[in-house]
């Protein structure tokens, strides 16, 4: 066991990294060799450690099974051919955890040490962050109630994890999309904005409905009139009608992506028209009708810049311009390849480089 000031460190001495076929990768499959584990007892956060990844035990009677007191994040981490490696925006998904846990009565945690902590895990595996084009090491934080109690209240206790898992393209080719004018993601006042385990378990059965139909993902409409778009299951939805950027604006039904503010903020400093608005249904199947729909796209951190190939609403199917012709959605992927793998200035300072 090593301990620093702030971490105990206790490396596994049976690294699977050996077996590792960066090759072969499933998303969200295989993970790496150590997690990141900090409790939350007596109303504060105990010492985090670093051990190696393993199976957790946990009560039947834990209340996270019951009432679904659970919110997680998703972030990556990149490395080059030449080895250099380090973290997209952190800062940003550890604020983002904190909205989401104060919605979900959850406690806060201590940024500071979260992010050393981050830095530490990624550096003790950063053996296994893939250096391919499309690869990086996706890092799951994730935060839940541990009280073995079965009343319902807010737990008092909770554990918070990281871990990470090597990765390729969640997306190998340009989605086809549904929107969806009968079910619902998240209503005012509900917990669509924040990154709470429960809307997942919400949009499952929306979305195998949309799978056996041949769609990839659901675009979901607002709760009130199902005709505004808001986003996508995995991903927010931007789309570039004439010379124009437009993506539904944030409220609290719609997760605050960190892509899509980076996108929104790139697309500003490139001269380009931006709006962040109510987007009607309407107005989308319109200039598609009309040929002015140039581009459409999901952006998410699993997701990256996720091109839709159609959008399809009620019978009939609207489909896009061909990939070659979408050079917004192909500048932005390459600017953001480039950027991760430290082959250009970062002058947003959106990189954290750990060696
Ligand atoms: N919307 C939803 C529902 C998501 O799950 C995600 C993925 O995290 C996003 C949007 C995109 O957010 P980000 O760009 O921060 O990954
Ligand atoms: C992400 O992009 O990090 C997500 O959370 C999407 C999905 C894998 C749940």
């Amino acid at each position: 066991m090593i301990q620093t000031e702030t971490i105990n460190i206790q490396p596994t001495n049976e690294s699977r990294l050996p077996q590792l076929d960066f090759e072969s990768l499933v998303f969200g499959r295989t993970f790496s060799d150590h997690m990141l584990v900090m409790d939350f007892k007596d109303g504060k956060w105990q010492k985090p450690s670093i051990l190696p990844y393993q199976n957790l035990s946990m009560s039947p009677a834990s209340s996270v099974i019951h009432y679904g007191q659970s919110i997680f994040e998703g972030l990556k981490a990149f490395k080059n051919e030449n080895g250099d490696f380090g973290l997209f925006r952190p800062d940003r998904n550890i604020d983002r955890m904190n909205k989401s846990a104060v919605r979900m009565c959850m406690p806060e945690l201590p940024t500071e040490l979260v992010l050393e902590g981050l830095k530490e895990l990624v550096r003790l595996d950063q053996g296994w962050i893939p250096t391919s084009e499309m690869g990086s090491l996706y890092i799951r934080p994730v935060l839940f109630a541990t009280d073995e109690y079965i009343g319902v209240k807010a737990s008092d206790t909770y554990r918070f994890l990281i871990f990470t898992a090597p990765v390729n393209a969640y997306y190998t080719k340009p989605v086809k999309v549904k929107i969806e004018r009968n079910y619902t993601r998240a209503a005012h006042g509900g917990t669509g904005a924040a990154k709470a385990a429960g809307n997942y378990a919400g949009s499952l059965y929306p979305a195998r409905l949309a799978n056996q139909q041949g769609y990839d993902q659901l675009l979901w409409t607002d709760a009130q009139t199902h005709s505004y778009i808001e986003e996508s299951g995995t991903m927010n939805v931007m789309f570039l009608i004439d010379d124009t950027l437009i993506t539904p604006a944030l409220s609290d039904t719609i997760l605050d992506g960190i892509t899509r503010s980076s996108v929104l903020e790139l697309a500003r400093s490139w001269g380009m028209k931006v709006e962040e608005r109510k987007v009607s249904v309407q107005e989308i199947t319109d200039a598609a009708k009309e040929g002015r729909l140039k581009d459409a796209f999901g952006c998410g951190t699993a997701a990256t810049i996720a091109q839709i190939a159609s959008i399809a609403d009620g019978d009939q199917e609207y489909v896009l311009p061909e990939v070659e012709e979408r050079e917004f959605s192909k500048k932005l992927s390459n600017y953001f390849i480039d950027l991760k793998k430290f082959r250009i200035e970062d002058s947003l300072n959106w990189m954290i480089k750990l060696n």
